[in-house]
């Protein structure tokens, strides 16, 4: 009986929800955003499973940064905005009023399509928010910065220049700053938009294999464009269109097997 509710589920648009058993870290439970009378995300319930790697895709404006943004309310910062249902994260909706979204962003941090590194030294670009909370230990920072830096994959290359200027790192190595800047925080969840989608193809590639090895830390939710993308690095895939997500699986299976026709004509090049 719970199988057949389960795959019945899984045929309907918008509500997806993980086999019984798998860790969730963060949920959406009939999550709308408007923009004033533009409703871009139609209620949309989705599990996202601890450390793996989830991709959204789906054509130019069909929600995938809305429903991101919503995820740790970057929405908010939007006038006209309004997000309705519940964002669930440890036991807590994220989307309710009383929710301090400076402390939660530290649990669910963010990572944009374009490398936004500040305008400051490497080493400063990592310990900034750090410590504005409060962090003084310089012992502890310089540790905070190293393991940051190994983990986005690039210590061995700004090792011996920490304190130069972020601005003179190429693209790919400030992309990878921006992650290791996010990581710093030690969230447990973290959101990537297109974080490849400015970078060259081995910038590309260093970005990916940097967030095959985070998801043995964080759980991860990537929007990307590039399917090839999707297809190497996530374990689930959500394909969105117009607001709805069609379906949501085992990468392999919308990749291969996809339930819905629109995802097959999606994922083989027909449209989008
Ligand atoms: N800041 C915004 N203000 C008003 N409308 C927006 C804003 N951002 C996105 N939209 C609208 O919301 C819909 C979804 O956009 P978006 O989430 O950016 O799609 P995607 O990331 O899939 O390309 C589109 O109709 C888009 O025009
Ligand atoms: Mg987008």
């Amino acid at each position: 009986m719970n199988n057949l509710l389960e795959q019945q589920n899984q045929l309907e648009t918008n509500i997806f929800k993980m086999d019984r058993g798998q860790d969730v870290a963060l949920k959406t439970n009939d999550l709308h955003v408007w923009y004033g009378q533009n409703e871009a995300i139609k209620g949309v319930s989705l599990e996202f499973e601890k450390n793996k790697i989830a991709s959204l895709i789906g054509p130019s404006g069909c929600g995938k940064s809305t429903y991101l943004r919503a995820l740790n309310r970057m929405n908010d910062e939007i006038s006209g905005t309004k997000v309705t249902g519940e964002i669930m994260y440890q036991g807590i909706d994220v989307n309710a009023d009383n929710i301090d979204v400076y402390e939660m962003r530290k649990n669910i941090g963010m990572v944009f399509q374009r490398p936004n590194p500040f305008s400051k030294s490497i080493y400063e670009n990592i310990t900034f928010a750090l410590k504005r909370h409060g962090m003084k230990d310089k012992n502890e920072l310089d540790e905070i910065v190293e393991t940051s830096l190994k983990q986005a994959a690039l210590w061995d290359q700004v090792k011996d220049n920490l304190h130069k200027s972020a601005l003179a790192l190429s693209g790919g190595q400030q992309q990878r700053l921006c992650i290791a800047r996010a990581i710093a925080m030690k969230p447990d969840i973290l959101l990537l938009d297109e974080p490849a989608s400015a970078l060259d193809p081995i910038s590309t590639s260093k970005v990916e294999d940097t967030l095959l090895s985070l998801k043995e830390h964080y759980t991860i939710v990537i929007v990307t464009h590039n399917m090839q993308q999707a297809a190497r690095i996530s374990d689930y895939t959500a394909f969105f269109y117009m607001g709805n997500v069609i379906e949501y699986d085992e990468t392999r299976k919308v990749f291969t097997r996809p339930k819905i026709q629109s995802t097959e004509d999606y994922v083989s090049g027909h449209f989008g």
